[in-house]
């Protein structure tokens, strides 16, 4: 690979694996499995590793989880929240206590103590106590900044309102919240028909994370103390002792846990974990090791993302065998077609599976899957099962063939160059894709419109009022006919009407990414947004987008390859966005080469008029100021560091000058820091930056 290659790769791991980051916390609506995830991560550390000149600063090994979505306030973490990192085979746990062993320089008669316990597969909670008295919540959110779930986590019966016992005056629990699997059986029972949850992970996510209280009180939630964040006093001197006076403080922790006094004591306590996993009443995918020393963790520290005093040591995937009865296409919004492998359900790891993933014709090639195999499929902890191999070929059997065509609208299929997946060419045309643009266009994430679900939308499209988005601001046309239909009376039409009504004025940045252009997901939307301030200046952008690739030519002798790149630079640098990569401007492109297309925005922006986009900034101590970041951030990445700056009215300089007002050192700041000394000018740490931003709320 050469190291344009690498930088290449390096970009689209990190847009990936920030996308999944946001579908798994953010959305509660993970695309692909646990395992998946973790090569990307691996993919990504090794390529970091061979070219360490190339980390980026958005670097995924730099981030935990995810940036808190928009609806629940902001809670500072007063510590971070952090990560683990894992382990999966015994010598890695080996070489972890190794590694503690090095660290710390200890002779090899000391013993290393670890505390073993599982894993729980749910979603990280702080619990703040003041004087013994529960004053909030948050989730964990991008390990520095967290969701206020306050009101959510007092319905936990686990959880109590005052502790037991002398408590110091100040002390954050943390913990998972979870539900039991019954539980989550039985809530998606009680759900069927509306939206039901994957998993027993994105049901206590997605019950947690409420607006409204009252829904997660109806939900069957429970805690599990695993650790603490700041403490007024730290009540023992190992983790063990700790996780007793926890206990005793009236929160629940783990029977399962327990102080080992080597790496082979901490693996049979995992083995035993692993042979009652089945029968556990909840979902754990591994056992997590910590150092029992408490001054041996506070020497150890952290390393980015992730305590050098705690590994976790996942679980394998679970397997089975089954019968691959077919393999069906399915359409995605953006046209894309999934090949889907339906099997002869088989019990996995205690749930039924019945489809598993093949991902694109690439994967069918590789496993050369053919329908009536006997095939090694496997689920890890997590959503979609995969297929890990083909056993067996009992008898000839033809190929699958790649459909050509759209199997919903008979359109070509193609693969455009470079992609490995096919894609339907038809558009709007495409009824699938049309069902999927207007659902998306509707949708939370984009504008939001109450009252307008998928069986509404089908009931419009079938009755053929709406086909594009311009059409549901059109709506009001059909009222008398639709008063006349069955299930509709006079107020929830008028509550549907005034919905989109409302709606006429909406945010820029959520029109466009409601367009489900590729690429542009809310995040770039906003970043186009923040530069180019409205709809038409985007407009204006693709034009000259497809303008720069007309003047782009190959030149004689020129590889494809180094063609691309160049190309993909010159349109990178048009848009000049920082984030903003070569793959949106071809979207954007891409998209307005297309007449109906083109149609579609005039049309939708004859009936919204989004008001120019502004960047929400809050009156801050740093309204104003120019701002410097420099030197390796612990708990946030530069760009989210910036982010912040910027919302909180300042500006975020890359160089130090006279001009500057506040310089924010990171761990290593170099020339950066010294210039910010000769200058006199203000030096905080990331520590103080972090009670800058919690101070402006
Ligand atoms: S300790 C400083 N212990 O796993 C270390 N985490 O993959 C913080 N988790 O964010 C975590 N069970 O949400 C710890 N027994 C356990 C856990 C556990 C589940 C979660 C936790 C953490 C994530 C890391």
């Amino acid at each position: 690979m050469t190291p344009d290659q690498a930088a290449d790769r390096l970009a689209i791991l990190a847009a990936e694996i920030a996308r999944h980051n946001r579908l798994y916390h953010d959305q509660d609506a993970p695309e692909i499995s646990d395992a998946d995830y973790d090569a990307l991560m691996r993919e990504n550390a090794a390529l970091e590793g061979a070219y360490p000149d190339l980390v980026r600063a958005d670097s995924p090994a730099r981030q935990v989880g995810v940036a808190p979505s928009g609806h629940l306030a902001k809670v500072p973490h007063a510590k971070p929240m952090l990560s683990l990192d894992n382990a999966f085979a015994d010598a890695e746990v080996e070489e972890f206590v190794a590694r503690v062993r090095r660290f710390l320089a200890l002779p090899d008669d000391v013993e290393v103590a670890l505390t073993a316990e599982p894993k729980i597969d749910g979603l990280s909670c702080s619990l703040r106590y003041e004087q013994g008295r529960l004053v909030q919540a948050a989730t964990r959110g991008d390990g520095a900044i967290g969701e206020d779930v306050t009101a959510n986590v007092r319905t936990i019966a686990d959880i109590p309102e005052t502790l037991q016992g002398e408590a110091p005056d100040v002390f954050e629990v943390r913990g998972e919240v979870y539900m039991a699997k019954s539980d989550f059986a039985a809530l998606n029972e009680a759900l069927a028909g509306t939206r039901v949850f994957a998993n027993p992970r994105n049901a206590a996510a997605g019950s947690l994370r409420q607006k409204d209280a009252k829904i997660t009180a109806a939900r069957p939630l429970r805690f599990l103390a695993h650790g603490w964040g700041e403490a007024s006093a730290v009540p023992g001197e190992t983790q063990l002792g700790v996780m007793d006076a926890i206990r005793a403080f009236g929160l629940p922790v783990s029977d399962l846990l327990v102080r080992c006094t080597s790496a082979a004591d901490a693996l049979s306590h995992y083995r035993q974990i692993e042979a009652g996993r089945a029968t556990m009443p909840f979902d754990i995918d591994g056992v997590v090791y910590k150092v029992d020393r408490l001054d041996w963790q506070q020497r150890l520290g952290q390393v980015a993302r992730a305590p050098r005093w705690a590994i976790a040591h996942k679980f394998p995937a679970e397997r089975a065998q089954t019968i691959l009865n077919a393999i069906d296409i399915q359409v995605g919004r953006t046209g894309k077609l999934t090949p889907v492998a339906r099997l002869e359900p088989v019990t996995v790891g205690g749930v039924v599976v019945s489809n598993a993933t093949l991902h694109n014709a690439d994967e069918i090639e590789r496993l050369g899957a053919r329908p009536g195999d006997r095939v090694l499929i496997q689920r890890a902890g997590d959503v979609i099962p995969q297929i890990v191999e083909v056993l067996t070929r009992d008898e000839e059997r033809p190929a699958f063939v790649y459909p050509t065509h759209c199997p919903v609208c008979g359109s070509e299929a193609v693969r455009e160059e470079g992609e490995v997946d096919i894609r339907c060419t038809g558009g709007l045309i495409c009824a699938v894709q049309r069902f999927e643009r207007l659902r998306h266009f509707v949708s939370r994430g984009a504008l939001d419109i109450d009252g307008l679900g998928e069986k509404t939308i089908d009931e419009f499209l079938a009755l053929g009022w709406i086909k594009e988005p311009a059409d549901i601001f059109r709506l009001s046309a059909h009222r008398e006919a639709l008063l006349e239909r069955e299930g509709w009376k006079a107020v929830s039409v008028d509550k549907l009407l005034a919905a989109i009504e409302a709606k006429r004025a909406p945010d820029a940045a959520r029109l466009l990414f409601g367009l489900g252009i590729r690429h542009t997901g809310i995040v770039t939307a906003r970043d186009l947004l923040k530069r180019y301030a409205t709809l038409p200046a985007i407009a204006v952008l693709a034009g000259e987008i497809i303008g720069v690739r007309d003047a782009t030519q190959p030149v004689l002798g020129e590889t494809n390859a180094r063609f691309r790149n160049r190309l993909d630079k010159a349109v990178a640098e048009h848009i000049g966005v920082e984030n903003v990569g070569a793959a949106v401007g071809h979207a954007l492109a891409d998209f307005f080469h297309e007449p109906h297309n083109v149609a579609l925005w005039d049309d939708l922006l004859a009936e919204v008029t989004p008001p120019p986009f502004v960047v929400e900034t809050q009156a801050s101590e740093v309204s104003g100021q120019t701002i410097v970041f420099t030197g390796k951030l612990v708990t946030m990445s530069r760009d989210e560091a910036k982010a912040q700056a910027e919302r909180l009215g300042a500006k975020a300089a890359g160089s130090v000058s006279k001009a500057t007002d506040l310089v924010v050192a990171g761990a290593d700041a170099g020339s950066k820091l010294k210039k910010a000394a000769e200058f006199g000018i203000r030096i905080a740490t990331e520590e103080e930056w972090a009670e800058i931003v919690a101070r402006a709320g």
